[in-house]
């Protein structure tokens, strides 16, 4: 994510959407530990169990009183107050919302209710894969395909990964101004891609019905398994992502 270092985290309310494993949500912990006024508020369409999430943290002890979790999905924000909350974070998540075509509009319309003007919005994707054709990606690619056309085959609906200059024009039409936009690589390593591969193919293997294409989708984890250490290669997987920021017009 974006830096909130340089934000002043005072009686500051932070709304994380998408909690995920937590990855983020550990990150505003470490930012907001220094701001006794400032207080998380962490949901996700799925319920999380936010003491498996940051009880690991040495500070989480003292930060319980100020993180909660609200179950809900992000277009419909429920019980969190209009004109309430002054910064939202979204990491990796604008993907997931987006597999329900339609959704992102009716989140940024909820979003911009609950936020304070001059509010400010920091979100984290990846680029949708049409769009790099770097071949350093080459094995990224591959694995979104992979992963997207195991989805489809199995009759669900993948992440759809929204073009950056795309979403600053939405938020503009929303009334946002985008401040900060960075891009950058990010690693995943070889036992975090063969773990994420797994979970995916526990989690729609067995709604393809058809042995053989089930079989076909076996043989395709493997043959790209087998791809990402050729050459010598450790295995890793280069990711490229994208943050920016923006700030709701006064
Ligand atoms: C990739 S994970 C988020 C990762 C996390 N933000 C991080 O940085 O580690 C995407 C999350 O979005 C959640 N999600 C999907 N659709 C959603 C929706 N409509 N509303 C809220 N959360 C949603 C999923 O349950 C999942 O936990």
């Amino acid at each position: 994510m974006l830096p909130l270092n340089n934000v002043d985290l005072s009686n500051k309310t932070i709304l994380e959407i998408g909690t995920g494993n937590g990855g983020t949500t550990r990150d505003i912990l470490k930012y907001i530990k220094d701001f006794p006024t400032s207080r998380l508020i962490t949901t996700d369409i799925v319920n999380r169990d936010l003491s498996a999430i940051v009880t690991q943290s040495v500070e989480f002890v003292k930060q319980e009183w100020k993180v909660s979790f609200i179950q809900t999905d992000a277009c419909e924000l429920k019980s969190i107050l209009a004109n309430s909350v002054d910064i939202i974070v979204v990491d990796y998540t604008i993907c997931a919302i987006n597999t329900i075509t339609g959704k992102i509009p009716l989140c940024f319309s909820r979003w911009i209710e609950v936020m304070k003007p001059g509010g400010l919005l920091f979100i984290e994707e990846e680029f949708p894969i049409t769009s790099q054709s770097d071949l350093k990606y080459i094995h990224w690619r591959r694995y979104w395909r992979l992963v997207k056309s195991l989805v489809i085959t199995a009759g669900g609906s993948p992440y759809h990964e929204i073009d950056p200059k795309v979403l600053s024009m939405l938020l503009e039409n929303y009334g946002f101004k985008v401040q900060q936009f960075e891009e950058g690589d990010t690693i995943l390593e070889y036992q975090e891609i063969k773990q994420a591969l797994q979970n995916h193919y526990s989690d729609w293997l067995p709604f393809i019905h058809n042995r053989w294409l089930r079989f076909t989708f076996r043989i395709l984890k493997r043959q790209f398994l087998r791809q990402l250490k050729k050459n010598g290669g450790d295995g890793s997987l280069i990711i490229p992502y994208y943050s920016l920021s923006a700030c709701l017009k006064e």
